[in-house]
């Protein structure tokens, strides 16, 4: 495939990305998640965060309430909160988020059902079932962001909403910043047939399109089964780090320096929480003295009283650095 073949005239690219890759990405996720979309309800984008901001500016008009999940995703909640979105937290709890909490005159919500960020929770499939519901009962848009479902360590992903809605409500929202780079900004959103041609207009305002030469660098790699391949081999690796940041974890709570986080079999992060009381800035300044990278996890709180916990993140930590991590985390925990 030429890049003259990919490009419209004047030399800029279609804004919805070359039609051989939108063609792929939909094989592909249709294959891999069981998501229904037509190549030309897939639009490529800058990454997961790019989808989100082109859906909330078709769907959701300032002032109007958006809900979120709280302990949710930093980026997603800011970017809601900088197009003039009104956010309403909704909690979590062990099926996900909670649906009856979510305010009715919402016009989108914005949830992780597959592994809840930063949280872990699998949303179950009677809690999938009741947002469905509400979202008809109410018409609300959801944007299902689906950024790490390749990784799940020992179960299958349940089927995502986008596969269990019937009325179009829904917006999956993918990503290859965890299976490829985040430095790549690619990622994709399947919409629903009728915001298709208001979203190629408006990325094509935005930014023309998304970059040809970087697609067509992805495109191969799919095609020519590299993707796949890769992925089971980073499954491996991303398992084997899963098992030994686990194992830290229990070490850490049996030691009662930690409070084990529910058991969660995917992703490529842990979240336990800390004992009551403890200074989670102070224990973070400490982990990040003795070397080891820690996500902030007091930012994805919106409510004022958040527990204190850690974010550990292992997707970019060589496994041969975590054994000398972790006594590093045990004594900054202990202080
Ligand atoms: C919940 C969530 N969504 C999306 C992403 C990826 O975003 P992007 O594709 O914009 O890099 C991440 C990355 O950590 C994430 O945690």
């Amino acid at each position: 495939m030429t890049t003259a073949m990919q490009t419209a005239p004047g030399g800029y690219g279609h804004p919805a990305g070359i039609p051989a890759l939108r063609r792929v990405i939909a094989h592909w996720v249709g294959r891999s998640r069981a998501v229904e979309a037509s190549p030309d309800q897939v639009i490529i984008t800058a990454g997961a965060q790019q989808g989100i901001d082109l859906v909330t500016r078709l769907v959701v008009t300032p002032g109007r309430i958006v809900a979120v999940e709280d302990p949710g995703y930093p980026p997603a909640a800011g970017l809601l909160a900088a197009s003039g979105a009104q956010i309403a937290p909704v909690p979590v709890d062990s099926e996900g988020i909670v649906v009856d909490q979510i305010p009715v005159d919402s016009s989108m919500v914005y949830t992780t059902p597959s592994h809840q960020s930063p949280t872990r929770v699998t949303m179950s499939m009677a809690r999938r079932r009741e947002l469905l519901h509400f979202a008809d009962d109410h018409n609300v848009a959801i944007i299902e962001d689906d950024y790490d479902s390749e990784y799940r360590h020992s179960d299958r992903p349940l089927e995502p909403l986008h596969r269990l809605d019937t009325q179009g409500r829904v917006i999956y929202v993918g990503t290859f910043s965890k299976t490829l780079s985040p430095s790549l900004r690619l990622g994709f959103v399947a919409l629903p047939h009728s915001l298709v041609s208001h979203a190629i207009a408006l990325r094509s305002l935005i930014d023309w399109q998304p970059p040809v030469t970087v697609q067509e660098t992805l495109l191969p790699f799919i095609v020519d089964g590299q993707l796949d391949r890769h992925l089971r081999r980073t499954r491996k690796v991303y398992t084997e780090r899963h098992q030994m940041v686990t194992d830290l974890v229990h070490e850490g709570a049996e030691a009662g320096l930690l409070v084990s986080p529910s058991p969660s079999h995917a992703g490529l992060h842990i979240t336990p929480l800390l004992p009551t009381g403890t200074d989670e800035v102070a224990v973070v300044a400490r982990v990040r003295a003795n070397g080891a990278a820690l996500g902030n996890h007091v930012q994805c709180w919106l409510r004022h009283d958040p527990p204190a916990g850690l974010l550990i993140g292992f997707g970019a930590t060589p496994t041969a650095r975590l054994p000398a991590a972790l006594p590093a985390l045990r004594q900054a925990l202990a202080g």
